[in-house]
């Protein structure tokens, strides 16, 4: 897979799995950093969005985009939503595959649709080109205890150069809140896609 010094262009897609504040902080700090953010989310997402966010997501994937690029102050244009067919989305054709996409969180069930190449929503489709292209591809699978079919489709993505980055927060860095733990996250998966932040002091470096 292709190791990037930046990413421009980066696909967001959020899927039904516990973990939606890690995607929407990623959001916020792509959006600081500049990136192009297209957006896909599944059915399910909006489900668990209702749950565990304050704020459900809106229905239609324009006024998702508009709605979260605004609270994050996106320029006009900076964050677009795609419907879940929208197989005319620039980045459904292997002739334009963005930069980097991260799948956070990933369920089981789209992890082993992607490793089963079924294409069969623009987010398996995307990851399939992202795979077939050699452009960074972060999977944030968040279940658990996790079942030997996921710890098996796991391992083959990592084979073919897919980065699987569990959300597990690590405690050296002395998180006081929550935010510190989603942070510890997130930084992880922007130094996957060559996207700079400041979200804490690196190990081995001044705080
Ligand atoms: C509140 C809630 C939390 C869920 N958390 C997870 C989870 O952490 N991991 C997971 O794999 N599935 C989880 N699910 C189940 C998925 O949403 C369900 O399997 C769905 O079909 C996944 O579809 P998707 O992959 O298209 O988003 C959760 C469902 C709900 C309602």
């Amino acid at each position: 897979m292709r190791r990037t010094g930046s990413s421009e262009h980066v696909v967001l897609a959020m899927t039904g799995a516990s973990g939606l504040p890690y995607a929407l902080r990623l959001l916020d700090c792509l959006i600081a950093a500049g990136c192009r953010v297209s957006l896909i989310t599944s059915k399910a997402a909006h489900a668990v969005a209702a749950l565990e966010l304050d704020q459900p997501f809106p229905a239609r994937h324009d006024a998702l985009a508009a709605e979260l690029g605004g609270r994050f102050g996106a320029a006009e244009g900076q964050v677009k939503g795609f419907a879940r067919q929208d197989w005319t989305a620039p980045f459904a054709s292997g002739s334009n595959p963005p930069d980097a996409m991260v799948v956070c969180p990933c369920t089981t069930g789209t992890l082993g649709a992607i490793i089963n190449g079924l294409s069969d929503s623009l987010i398996e489709r995307t990851a399939d080109v992202c795979i077939k292209e050699r452009r960074d591809l972060v999977i944030v699978p968040r279940e658990a205890p996790l079942s030997a079919i996921a710890l098996g489709q796991m391992t083959r993505l990592a084979e073919l150069g897919v980065v699987i980055l569990p959300p597990a927060p690590a405690f050296y860095h002395r998180p006081q809140t929550i935010e510190d733990l989603i942070d510890f996250t997130v930084a992880r998966i922007l130094d996957q896609i060559g996207v700079a932040h400041s979200l804490h002091a690196r190990w081995g470096d001044e705080g």
